[in-house]
């Protein structure tokens, strides 16, 4: 049987790397994870009672395809309380992680061959996801000065006009964050290019010495990704949201019943308590703090190149230019030589991310620490 040409997209190479790094361990080498963007704590405790008392309550079925009504008020609240922003909850969907949340967004506002801006450096599902749907990705090379956010000066110069644009505040890999005046600026360009804006929010939260400003603040037109997997730590639990206009609420509800049925149940009823979880939640931003500048310390000393001054997520994307000029190749030698695994920069810029590689700090300050010791060992015996 023929396989799609659909099918035919770029694999998201963190996920690969991570395989490998599991096949070694089942080999019985010691491999300390920086890969894969994921926090190792766990949901918080509140999440983790309620789901033990849903599980012993019997019938786990489908739910709405919207998603229950007691988690998309709880949302609703938590706009109110963090954002100080009214968003009734018949504007909010829960999804299946904000991956289901973004599927959905890019069906329901875009058709085959509508154009669609994405970053360089940005999240590599993007312009996967966009491909294998029919639509056309316009990579915007963002530059460090402007903070790897597009400028409407850039987006003048496209050589195609796009129907859309995804943004990320605060992005994969680079943790920027977009200032409340540069949303405006790109909504307002938006909004005279009938450009439609998907604004991805998963990061919200996981900032330091700052906060993220919901691109809601500026207008009630955009599409808004949001999910339990990064702050809430819930990545397997598979859950996430969109905020949408009004008009969208019936053609993502009939998406949403013939892709998903509904998003799991126990993550929806469980996921409720994790707005109430804020004061162990933030305990883990101390960790991730205290894990970067370890790392960020050690990767200077080991004669790394510059890394984002990231005040948000959780990775270092760091320049790799005084070893190699293939980060595929790196990557692949620091795993099976040094135990390290780590993400290419290619998975998030197709030509400049052969000088990228992106580490994830989310793990327990010990396996940081051990596995910069790692990196400096290695770099001193591979390198000097
Ligand atoms: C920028 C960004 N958006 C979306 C996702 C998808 O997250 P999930 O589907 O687990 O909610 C990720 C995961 O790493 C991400 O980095």
């Amino acid at each position: 049987m023929k396989v799609s040409n659909r099918s035919h997209i770029q694999p998201f190479h963190a996920m690969e790397v991570l395989r490998e790094a599991n096949n070694l361990e089942l080999k019985g080498k010691n491999i300390w994870h920086l890969e894969t963007g994921e926090p190792v704590t766990g949901a918080p405790e509140k999440v983790r009672v309620a789901a033990q008392k849903y599980l012993d309550s019997g019938r786990i079925g489908y739910t709405d395809a919207l998603g229950i009504p007691d988690l998309r008020k709880r949302i609703s609240l938590h706009y109110l309380e963090y954002y100080d922003l009214n968003i009734p909850e018949d504007r909010i969907i829960v999804t299946t992680g904000s991956s289901g949340g973004l599927l959905l967004s890019l069906l329901s506002a875009f058709d085959v061959g509508d154009k669609v801006v994405v970053t360089e450096p940005g999240y590599p599902a993007y312009s996967n996801m966009l491909k294998a749907l029919g639509l056309l990705p316009i990579y915007c090379s963002t530059e460090a000065d402007s903070r790897y956010q597009p400028t409407v000066e850039q987006l003048e110069s496209l050589n195609a006009k796009p129907d859309g644009m995804i943004i990320a505040s605060p992005a994969n890999p680079t943790g920027s964050i977009l200032k409340d005046k540069e949303i405006k600026t790109l909504v307002d360009w938006c909004n005279i290019n009938k450009v439609r804006i998907i604004a991805d929010e998963v990061y919200h939260r996981v900032t330091y010495g700052c906060r993220a400003e919901t691109i809601l603040k500026s207008t009630e037109e955009a599409i808004i990704i949001n999910g339990f997997s990064k702050y809430y730590a819930m990545t397997g639990w598979r859950l996430g949201w969109i905020v949408i206009p009004e008009k969208f609420l019936k053609p993502i509800e009939r998406l949403a019943q013939n892709l998903f049925i509904s998003a799991p149940a126990l993550s929806q009823a469980s996921a409720i308590y994790a707005f109430d979880s804020s004061q162990e939640l933030d305990e883990n931003l101390k960790r991730y703090e205290r894990n970067k500048d370890i790392l960020e310390a050690s990767l200077k000393r080991s004669g790394f190149g510059n890394s984002n001054t990231a005040q948000g997520a959780f990775y270092l994307y760091v320049d790799v230019s005084p070893f190699t000029h293939s980060s595929q190749d790196f990557c692949k030698r620091m795993l099976h030589e040094a135990g390290v695994a780590a993400t290419p920069g290619i998975d998030f810029d197709r030509v400049r991310g052969q000088n990228y590689v992106r580490f994830s700090y989310a793990g327990h300050t010990n396996d940081i620490e051990c596995a910069a010791e790692s990196i400096e060992k290695w770099i001193k015996v591979r390198f000097k």
